[in-house]
Order: C-alpha cells, then sequence, then structure tokens
C-alpha cells in the first residue's frame, strides 16, 4: 500500500504533516487578512494623540500588561463585568497589541472613564489607600519622572510607518503637547481612553 510508505520514512512524513498543517493555517488565516470586520478601523476610532501614546509606552514599561489583559472574550460572564466585547477593528493601531490573557487583575479593555482621575492617581500612588485587600504593586516615581518629549513625534513617525494614520501635524505638535508633562499624567490618560467608543453598547 502507498500508505506504507509514509509511515515507513519519518523524513517523508515530517515533510507531508508540515503541509497538512500549512494548508490549514492558511484556510483560517487568510481570508482574516482581507476580512473588514478584522482589519479596518471602528468608527471613530483615532491614533492616540501625544500624551495618551507615552502613556502607553509607561504602561508597557511598567510591565502592567503580564497582570492586566485587555481582551474582553465574547462570553456572558465576561461582558457582564466588563462591558462589550472586545473586537479587532479597535486594535487596528496598536503595535504591539496588548489584549493577553494573564489576569492577576481585573481585564481592562474598558477602563476608561470608569473612575476619575483623582482615583487612578491615588491607586497608582499606592493601590492600599483605595482598595485595601490589593496586591497590585504601587508606582510612585511616575508622580516624579517627567516625559522625554524630545522622542515623541519620532515614536509617531515610526507608527506611521506601520499604517497608523498620524498626520504631519501630529508628529510636529507631539513634543510641545507633552512637554513638562509628568508620566502619571500620560498613564491615567492612556487608561482613561481605553474602550471608550464601545461603552455605550455596554
Ligand atoms: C502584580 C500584578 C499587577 C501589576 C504589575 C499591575 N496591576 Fe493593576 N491590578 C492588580 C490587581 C490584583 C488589581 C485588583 C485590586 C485593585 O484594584 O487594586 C488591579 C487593579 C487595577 C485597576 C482597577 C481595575 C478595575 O476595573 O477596578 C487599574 C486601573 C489598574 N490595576 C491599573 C494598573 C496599571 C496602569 C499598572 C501598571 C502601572 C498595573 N495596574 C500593574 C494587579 C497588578
Amino acid at each position: 500500500m502507498k500508505h506504507d510508505v509514509v509511515e515507513k520514512n519519518v523524513g517523508l512524513m515530517i515533510i507531508l504533516t508540515i503541509v497538512a498543517l500549512s494548508f490549514g493555517t492558511l484556510v483560517e488565516l487568510v481570508p482574516l487578512m482581507f476580512d473588514k470586520e478584522t482589519n479596518e478601523p471602528i468608527a471613530g476610532l483615532m491614533p492616540l494623540p501625544a500624551l495618551e501614546l507615552e502613556g502607553r509606552d509607561i504602561y508597557i514599561r511598567e510591565g502592567c500588561n503580564t497582570c492586566h489583559s485587555q481582551m474582553i472574550r465574547p462570553l456572558r460572564a465576561e461582558t457582564e463585568r466588563y462591558g462589550h466585547y472586545s473586537v479587532a477593528g479597535e486594535s487596528v493601531y496598536n503595535h504591539p497589541f496588548l489584549w493577553g490573557s494573564k489576569r492577576t487583575g481585573p481585564d481592562l479593555a474598558r477602563v476608561g472613564k470608569r473612575y476619575s482621575d483623582d482615583w487612578h492617581r491615588a491607586h497608582l500612588y499606592n493601590p492600599r489607600d483605595v482598595v485595601p485587600e490589593s496586591n497590585m504593586p504601587a508606582f510612585p516615581w511616575l508622580f516624579e519622572n517627567e516625559i522625554k518629549a524630545n522622542i515623541t513625534g519620532t515614536k509617531m513617525a515610526r507608527l506611521r510607518m506601520v499604517g497608523v494614520p498620524y498626520t504631519d501635524d501630529d508628529i510636529a505638535g507631539a513634543g510641545p503637547a507633552v512637554t513638562g508633562k509628568k508620566e502619571i499624567d500620560a498613564l491615567v490618560a492612556y487608561l482613561q481612553q481605553l474602550g471608550i467608543l464601545l461603552q455605550s453598547k455596554r
């Protein structure tokens, strides 16, 4: 039987397995690349303004994404707690995306406007001050460090190279927009816009 040839030849078996798996992958992935729903921004989505963009970088630097996901699954238990499930069109300008799956703390995909700026500041200065049982780390240095305004425009220019539609004016205005701001201002601004475009459908 021809099948014997494959079963008795490991090299051939490996090659044919790879071909079979690749075909499956292509069938799953290629349509997604052309599907509007997965690669077009949702209505009203704008690239992050300068301060929020710096806030996102601080979020990554401090490892917030190692304890907090930004991905609400389309399951009742999740949407009841966090709001509308996450859709791909919300993340098209995110490089890298921060969906994650590790939830030491709650999902933050729709935390925007859920708390006041003052609440976030108090919480980030020392989480135990507002949530006594919290085991989230404190980030007091964010209240002292200033944003390095000289590289914000370059960050935007680089993001534009991978498809984020920043304008020349955005890039020129980026430095002045963050000059003199503290890191905490940027991080809170970033948190306050997370997921707000789809929040009303909660
Ligand atoms: C070691 C894990 C850990 C890290 C790192 C961490 N958090 Fe948390 N976070 C938690 C836990 C646990 C809670 C729930 C208790 C609380 O509210 O403090 C929480 C709660 C929150 C909440 C409130 C969410 C809600 O819906 O009530 C926000 C906002 C938040 N974290 C933001 C951040 C930001 C921003 C950073 C990075 C600067 C960060 N966290 C880093 C564990 C973490």
